[in-house]
């Protein structure tokens, strides 16, 4: 199960949020592996490919309207994740017959979740305190 420490927290609502529910669909995921019903992963996982994009698209507009000057890179980076997210929904469809594809799936899902969304914001994170954009629109 992964949990979002303070250290990962942006203080910003309303990424915070997104990333808390990214968090919580990657441990829907973990715990239908554990119990053993690996049928549900391609619904979940299809619904976390979805909210990650839009939530990349959120980000992205509001580095934006912030004036953020790497917004560009960080543009760049997201869409670089667009091939890992194909490999996790592929994963995820070969789940229910398949024991290394669960196995993959739950590791690959964290990381993912953990070191390509989250790790990577906390580069603006001092950017949009110094701000003071108001997080909670
Ligand atoms: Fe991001
Ligand atoms: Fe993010």
């Amino acid at each position: 199960m992964v949990e979002l420490s303070p250290s990962f927290l942006l203080e910003f609502e309303t990424l915070d949020r997104d990333h808390q529910q990214l968090a919580d669909i990657v441990n829907q995921i973990v715990q239908a592996i554990d119990d053993n019903e690996p049928e549900k992963c391609e619904t979940l996982a299809t619904h976390f490919v979805k909210s990650t994009k839009l939530h990349f698209a959120r980000e992205e507009a509001l580095l934006i309207k912030a004036g953020y000057p790497n917004v560009k890179k960080h543009q760049d980076h997201h869409k670089s994740l667009n091939s890992k997210m194909e490999h996790l929904l592929e994963f995820a469809k070969m789940a229910g017959e398949n024991q290394l594809a669960c196995d993959s799936l739950r590791k690959e899902l964290v990381f993912f979740l953990m070191d390509d969304v989250i790790t990577t914001d906390m580069e603006f994170k001092t950017f949009i305190e110094g701000k003071g954009v108001n997080g909670k629109a």
